[in-house]
């Protein structure tokens, strides 16, 4: 079976190269290699956002058009949208009852946020709590690698602790001695005395050779005893190693080679700003956009000799162009041979290539928007299968599962 990767996304309207090449490309090439779970991270978006209803729908579905339109491929992947489940809400209310509010108020992001967006009220719970959320919605997909930025790494981590603590309050059911017991009868006396001989030299002293014992006899009764469960082998190894069983999977941050493609003027391309080229933009608003980028301020006249460290035009030209073109520039840059708008020209090209395979791959979603909605009632689905497998183990775990 492929591990398992989910990742989500803000839902922000129509996507551009910033989130393509920060984000999307690599969803796309997870696809082929894992089994991946990518969502709408609606809620999310009103931690920060909550008066925002009149734009939500249609961000929503200008978002996933472009995630097809990168090739998402809804047949390979899952794609959903957060309130669409109601579960996340649920597991994420079950971990809040145990999580301390001193690892919310520690995520860096929260101090960052509220000093950034100062014009923003966020003085409020659900602010504080959307890593909480986050870890919600990795959780209940049990998902093993989650691909993030740098600067979600440490949600990754409290979804860990969070993980973590969660089994080690629930992990060990009521009856946990009895199932052991049952577990170990199972064994038969002789490796059930051999199985309780390492479990307390490795309790003792923590000996790997005890433990990677253990689990050996317990990987074969797997194999060999009859009527053995997975469960069977679940308790033991958490017998043998003082833990419960895992209800909830610890997942690791996925961090993968990323291009980093600033906006038109050079800082962090972003809607706000005004500096977006978007996924879909026309082949004529490029050619405009990409000849009002600003170049090396230095290079007041076309004789002047530039540098291009100095030019955003530059940063793209390492994202789109080949090692010949690169070159060209740098040596038409710095002698003044090349001027800036042939300097702009091939980069112009390059992106309008890129973009005819996405505007190609969505017109058939544009001219029947309600393609996109079967896209995400099929994901949802499926997601929904998986959500409510994992609340039915957690509401167990937890003593709720009333019968
Ligand atoms: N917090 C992420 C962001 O703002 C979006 C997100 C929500 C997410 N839930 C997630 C990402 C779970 C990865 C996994 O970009
Ligand atoms: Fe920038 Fe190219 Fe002009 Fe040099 S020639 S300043 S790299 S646009």
């Amino acid at each position: 079976m492929r591990a398992r990767v989910l990742s989500g996304m803000r839902p922000t309207g129509a996507l551009h190269l910033g989130h393509y090449h920060g984000a999307l490309k690599n969803w796309v090439r997870l696809q082929a290699e894992y089994e991946c779970f990518f969502f709408v991270a609606d809620w999310h978006a009103l931690t920060t956002h909550y008066e925002e209803r009149d734009v939500m729908e249609r961000y929503v579905y200008d978002m996933v058009t472009d995630w097809i339109a990168a090739g998402l491929d809804p047949e390979q992947s899952t794609l959903f949208i957060q309130s669409r489940l109601p579960e996340h809400a649920e597991l994420f209310t079950l971990l809040a009852m145990g999580t301390p509010l001193g690892w919310l108020e520690r995520v860096p992001t929260y101090k960052d946020q509220i000093d950034k967006l100062k014009d923003r009220d966020l003085a409020t719970y659900g602010f504080l709590g959307y890593p909480l959320l986050q870890a919600a919605d990795i959780l209940i997909y049990r998902a093993s690698y989650v691909p993030v930025g740098e600067d979600q790494a440490s949600h990754v981590e409290l979804t860990r602790e969070v993980a973590r603590r969660f089994n080690h309050l629930y992990g060990r059911p009521v009856d946990f001695a009895d199932r052991v017991a049952a577990a170990l009868a199972k064994l038969g006396k002789d490796d059930a005395r051999y199985f309780e001989k390492q479990r307390k030299a490795f309790g003792e002293t923590g000996a790997a050779e005890a433990l990677a014992k253990g689990e050996n006899l317990v990987a074969r009764a797997a194999r060999e005893v009859a009527g053995w469960t997975s469960d069977d082998s679940e308790w033991l190894l958490g017998h043998l190693k003082g833990s419960g069983k895992s209800v909830l999977t610890e997942p690791q941050a996925l961090h993968t080679e990323v291009s980093k493609l600033p906006g038109l003027d050079g800082t962090k391309m972003s809607k706000s700003y005004g500096n977006t080229i978007a996924m879909r933009e026309a082949p004529d608003k490029v050619d405009a956009k990409v000849m009002k980028m600003p170049t090396d301020p230095q290079r007041v006249r076309r004789t002047d000799a530039g540098n291009p460290d100095r030019c955003p035009v530059w940063q793209f030209h390492k994202v789109y162009s080949d090692e010949a073109t690169r070159q060209w520039v740098q040596q038409g840059c710095t002698t003044a041979g090349i001027g800036c708008t042939d300097c702009k020209r091939p980069l112009i090209e390059a992106i309008q290539r890129e973009q005819k395979v996405w505007i190609e791959r969505a017109e058939p979603y544009l001219a029947e928007p309600k393609k996109i909605h079967w896209i995400i009632e099929m994901g949802t689905e499926r997601a929904r299968t998986v959500a409510r497998q994992t609340m039915h183990d957690v509401r167990e775990a937890m003593g709720l599962s009333y019968r």
